[in-house]
């Protein structure tokens, strides 16, 4: 209702002025205390106790600024960074634009971040009780050893991270995602499994949705043979598909929000087919419903995160969905959301 009344001024804003405000905002309005959630969205994954299923996800607060903010706006889990080893500026500006007619936003920021020394010390001080906080690591521009990058990602991160999440699927880090070919991957997730020993927390590896056919199968296996514990599928497309009717729509860089929906879902369903239930999916990507929410569990997602969404719905969207899924659930009968994960594969 409010973000109604203030969306229209907030869109005469260039977009990422516009976020650099509702971080400051949100860093420094008090925080609200973290809602109750209904028992029936709880859940454990990966060793983590979820108590809701919908994550913010990566890129919204790439320098773990107000992680606990967001905790407070009902999300069951926040995902901050991309953090690189060292600071980086990203690409020239502008770089970030709506597609306010598609419900879409296209990003190239290219990995702005404060780099991972500044965030732990920003992270450190925080209170873990107050909810599940993942860090997103990736490689600098400019390094020469990209994959000892997420080394030095896994061995910073670690301590303050309740997940990692390895992200070799950002298309705005030139030759970034060809990490995903099946060598490249297997050394990269051999060596982060190792740095993180026994004990760390958990890893999820983020992939891009423009894949070929045999990818998902191909990139499944070394998943599974590394021992990754999970896979969130996915990050922006580089694709433009056809209809697209703002006048931005062929910026360059990745694309979220509405039109990546099916795309995303898709590529979804091919993780499914390949991971048999073997390692729990995330889905991102064009999530803005509940009925969204609905179709990627049931296609074998155990979480779901978004980003573009909360543009165009407001910091309420978390809370809305939250009451809606426990609905559903009621009103279907079904006890637990784990009941729902995959059950249509
Ligand atoms: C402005 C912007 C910045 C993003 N930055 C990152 C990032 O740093 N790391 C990452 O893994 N994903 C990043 N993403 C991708 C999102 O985490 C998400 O995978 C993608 O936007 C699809 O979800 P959505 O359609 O709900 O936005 C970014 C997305 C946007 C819109």
């Amino acid at each position: 209702m409010l973000y109604g009344l203030t969306r229209p001024l907030i869109f005469r804003m260039d977009a990422e002025q516009a976020h650099r405000l509702t971080i400051l905002a949100l860093k420094y309005l008090p925080k609200r205390p973290v809602p109750t959630f209904a028992a029936c969205l709880g859940q454990d994954v990966a060793g983590l106790h979820f108590p809701s299923p919908i994550g913010l996800a990566a890129g919204f607060d790439k320098n773990g600024e107000v992680p606990d903010a967001m905790l407070g706006l009902g999300f069951g889990f926040v995902e901050i960074g991309t953090v690189t080893p060292m600071p980086q500026e990203g690409n020239e500006k502008p770089r970030l634009f709506r597609l306010t007619e598609d419900r879409a936003v296209i990003n190239r920021m290219g990995f702005n971040n404060d780099g991972q020394d500044m965030v732990r010390g920003r992270v450190s001080f925080r209170d873990h009780r107050r909810g599940i906080m993942g860090v997103n690591i990736g490689a600098n521009k400019d390094s020469e050893d990209r994959i000892g990058d997420y080394r030095r990602g896994v061995v910073s991160m670690s301590p303050y991270a309740d997940y990692l999440t390895v992200n070799i699927s950002s298309p705005n880090t030139p030759g970034l995602r060809q990490l995903q070919s099946p060598k490249a991957l297997k050394e990269l997730l051999k060596l982060v499994r190792e740095t993180r020993g026994e004990r760390g927390p958990p890893i999820f590896l983020k992939v891009a949705p423009d894949l070929a056919e045999d990818d998902p199968a191909r990139i499944a296996r070394v998943a599974l043979a590394s021992k990754i514990d999970g896979i969130i599928v996915s990050n922006t497309t580089i694709e433009r598909p056809e209809g697209l009717r703002s006048a931005h729509a062929q910026e360059t860089g990745g694309l979220s929000g509405r039109p990546l929906k099916a795309k995303a879902l898709e590529a979804l369903r091919a993780f499914a087919a390949a991971t048999k239930g073997k390692i729990p999916l995330i889905a991102a990507g064009g999530i803005e419903t509940v009925d969204d929410v609905w179709d990627r569990m049931r296609s074998g997602a155990s979480l779901v995160q978004l980003y573009s969404a909360l543009v165009y719905e407001g910091p309420g969207l978390a809370m809305r969905l939250n009451g809606q899924l426990a609905k559903r659930l009621e009103d279907e009968g079904i006890a637990n959301i784990a009941d729902i994960v995959g059950a249509d594969l």
